[in-house]
């Protein structure tokens, strides 16, 4: 009952707001011009009133015509140009010419998007939460789909000592030889020079930091894996053969395992990673006992990532 009574502001929307002071701008505008031209009418009358009647420098006439008619003369060519910036520039290329011009432009770039967008391949959506490392990940995995890790590795991962492998199995190394023939084998130097000569028939890619490696014919060095892995490409089933460094390192961007999984334990210096078996499928699993040719147990596991 007692409470203060709201003043009560007037609401006009902002086109509204816009529109007027457009025509107070255009007001304002047709006024000077009226001004001046009143002003030149007078101006006019004065200086033909003082060439003619007051014969103030009578004398003075360039090309035998009075200078006012000079006067008059510029004067016109300044009225007509103020006459045609009210009623030309300012009408016609003002401040709703320019917002039109700029709305056609932007409507155009707009089409141009659309079209381009529509010749892009679709992208999946990138998750707010998914960080850019973990992107790029994604599209190493995604081009480098098919490669797999071979290995033999003992029960505590034991893969070799003194750069050499610890144990003799020719079921293994045939298997070995079946699966990679034909396709490029990506390994570290140090399991390179463990080889007494490159293996017939594969692609050897070589990851080392040294600048001047030297290898035989046919063989390609790289000084990381990510070249190695494009050095792959073009084979649809490149493998990494080794040794625990390259593996450690390669795992996150292989889908497939080929594990020979060695029922022994053994003392070593080189180690195969832990794997973490929830991202992991095993897909085969075939048991090989000890026998002449074959020295220990062994279990040939194929894994797929999940
Ligand atoms: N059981 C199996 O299935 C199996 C398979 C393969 C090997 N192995 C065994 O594994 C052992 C060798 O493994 P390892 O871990 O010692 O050596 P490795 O992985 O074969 O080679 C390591 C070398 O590779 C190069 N390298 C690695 N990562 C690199 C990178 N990101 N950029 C540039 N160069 C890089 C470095 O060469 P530089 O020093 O020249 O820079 C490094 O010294 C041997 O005992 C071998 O018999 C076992």
């Amino acid at each position: 009952m007692f409470g203060n009574k709201k003043k009560e502001i007037p609401q006009i929307d902002k086109e509204q707001l816009e529109l007027i002071k457009h025509a107070q701008k255009r007001i304002k505008q047709k006024k000077g011009l009226y001004t001046h031209f009143i002003l030149f009418l007078i101006g006019s009358i004065a200086v033909i009133v003082a060439n003619l009647g007051l014969h103030i420098g009578e004398t003075y006439r360039p090309l035998n015509i009075d200078w006012f008619v000079f006067v008059i003369a510029f004067w016109s060519i300044f009225l007509i140009y103020h006459a045609f910036n009210v009623y030309v520039i300012h009408r016609f290329m003002g401040d709703s010419w320019q917002q039109e011009q700029l709305d056609i432009l932007v409507a155009k770039q707009k089409a141009g998007i659309e079209k381009l967008k529509s010749k892009l391949p679709e992208v999946e959506p990138v998750s707010q939460t998914t960080s850019i490392p973990a992107i790029e990940e994604k599209k190493k995995l995604t081009k480098k789909q098919n490669l797999t890790l071979i290995v033999a590795a003992s029960e505590n991962n034991a893969i070799g000592k003194d750069n050499q492998l610890i144990w003799h199995l020719r079921d293994d190394l045939q298997r070995f030889k079946s699966l990679t023939s034909g396709h490029c084998i990506i390994m570290g130097r140090k399991t390179f020079e463990s080889f007494p000569k490159p293996l017939p028939n594969r692609t050897h890619i070589v990851v080392t930091s040294q600048q001047r490696y030297k290898v035989p014919h046919g063989v390609i060095v790289v000084h990381n894996l990510d070249d190695a892995l494009d050095a792959a490409l073009e084979d649809k089933h490149p493998y990494v053969i080794g040794g625990g460094e390259i593996y450690k390192q390669a795992l996150p961007f292989a889908n497939k395992i080929e594990l020979t999984r060695v029922h022994d334990t053994f003392d070593a210096d080189t180690h195969f990673p832990e794997l973490n078996l929830s991202e992991w499928r095993e897909v085969q699993n075939i048991y090989h006992a000890k026998d002449e040719e074959n020295d220990h147990a062994f279990s040939f596991i194929t894994y797929e990532r999940i």
